[in-house]
């Protein structure tokens, strides 16, 4: 695989923040090569919360994905590292904590489909889009 230093944006979602997951979470990206650029602990509105998940708005989930992301403080982060893209989603794991693969953050700590206790970008694009989204 090249070697690609890389921005990704990681949301720890409303579950993790109230069960204090944060630091655990945090330490298990440290431990794998990222480096947590910038972070913020922060609460969001629906319509926050909406614009964010816009790509999702014809899904059947969309909207209680909206409320639930705007349910609770949330912690917002910049993670940087050689394919940070695709290491953090390999660290999250399987969107569904029930398909997750053992020792990743989902299977981990995951209590459902919505809450799944991070988010994290999915491609270059999206990284851009969504660092831009919370820090600028
Ligand atoms: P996330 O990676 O934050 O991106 C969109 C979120 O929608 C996803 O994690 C899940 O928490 C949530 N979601 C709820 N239902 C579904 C579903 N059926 N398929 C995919 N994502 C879902």
């Amino acid at each position: 695989m090249s070697r690609k230093i890389e921005q990704t944006l990681s949301i720890i979602k409303p579950d993790a923040v109230e069960r204090n997951l944060v630091n655990e979470i945090k330490e298990i990206f440290l431990k794998n090569n990222l480096i947590i650029k910038d972070s913020k602990k922060i609460h969001i509105t629906k319509e926050e919360a909406a614009e964010f998940y816009k790509v999702h708005q014809s899904k059947p989930f969309y909207n209680d994905l909206c409320t639930y992301l705007s349910s609770g403080p949330i912690v917002v982060m910049i993670l940087e590292g050689e394919n940070a893209i695709l290491n953090n989603r390999k660290l999250m794991g399987s969107t569904n904590p029930k398909d997750a693969e053992e020792k990743t953050i989902r299977k981990l700590y995951g209590i459902s489909i919505d809450k799944n206790s991070v988010h994290g970008s999915d491609s270059m694009e999206n990284a851009k889009k969504e660092i831009e989204f919370f820090f600028k």
